[in-house]
């Protein structure tokens, strides 16, 4: 069982060294050349675990110091990067086109614009994705053998989803929620029936319902509850496994980068 709280979540080292920081420095890719890379130090422009460090000798270890440029965090390439956000509303999961951006849409990935250097931001997917007016965990990640982990049907993950409806639910509507109900899905241009599989449903005290689902067409969720005559007015995603985004204490746009390997612990309950 892996203790699913922030401390035990951060990300971890993985590489077992002790560098000189511009060696360090010129390594990441960030610095044209090796003398760039040092005069970044003379300059005070690099912190290493929150301390300006001007010595160019200095020696660290990479797996447990963290290192900025002028406030962005560097990495040495070659491994990927992988973060939580606790998405909030009015941010889209997809990279925006023109159009979206001329009509002021906003996406998930500016949220991580200045956590991240400009490899990692280009390299990020999402791992599934939330509709624009849903809240609360994402994962997002360089890592596409990761996304095909959680996201795939196979694996069946649960997600959990706290609702608020137009009205409240009846004992029946839920008995109908967790037998599974008929639903249409477009695709590939065409319009298909599909029953939704059995799934988890509680209503809290003051009637959000709770919703876990093991598999996740698109907008599932809205689709359950339209077809009963329910409208979603609030939607957010409270965990996917057993990582709870409630424990990681993040507020609304906010996020954190996890080690890989802690978060399919967490997420998939691995010892
Ligand atoms: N189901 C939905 O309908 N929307 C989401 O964003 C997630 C699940």
């Amino acid at each position: 069982m892996v203790r699913n709280d922030k401390r035990s979540l951060r990300k971890r080292p993985t590489r077992p060294v002790k560098v000189r920081l511009h060696q360090f420095l010129s390594r990441t890719g960030q610095f044209s050349s090796k003398r760039e890379a040092k005069e970044a130090v003379w300059s005070g422009d690099i912190t290493v675990a929150g301390s300006v460090i001007k010595d160019i000798a200095f020696q660290f270890n990479a797996n447990t110091k963290q290192v900025h440029w002028m406030g962005q965090l560097l990495h040495l390439p070659g491994l990927h990067q992988t973060y939580v956000l606790n998405k909030p509303r009015n941010v889209i999961c997809s990279r925006l086109n023109s159009q979206e951006r001329a009509l002021g849409k906003r996406s998930v990935f500016a949220l991580l614009r200045d956590h991240v250097d400009d490899s990692t931001y280009d390299r990020l997917l999402t791992v599934g994705r939330l509709d624009e007016q849903t809240t609360g965990l994402l994962i997002l990640t360089t890592d596409g053998h990761l996304v095909h982990r959680i996201a795939s049907p196979k694996s069946k993950v649960n997600k959990t989803y706290a609702v608020t409806t137009d009205q409240p639910v009846s004992a029946s509507v839920l008995s109908s929620l967790r037998q599974g109900v008929s639903i249409e899905l477009e695709e590939n241009g065409e319009i298909r029936t599909y029953q939704t599989k059995p799934a988890s449903v509680e209503v809290e005290e003051d009637g959000t319902v709770v919703l876990t689902l093991s598999e996740g067409k698109k907008r599932q969720v809205r689709r359950m509850f339209a077809t009963l005559g329910f409208e979603v007015v609030g939607l957010h995603r409270r965990s996917i496994g057993e990582l709870n985004l409630e424990l990681l204490d993040l507020a609304e746009g906010a996020s954190l980068e996890m080690d890989e390997r802690l978060l399919c612990q967490s997420i998939f309950n691995e010892s």
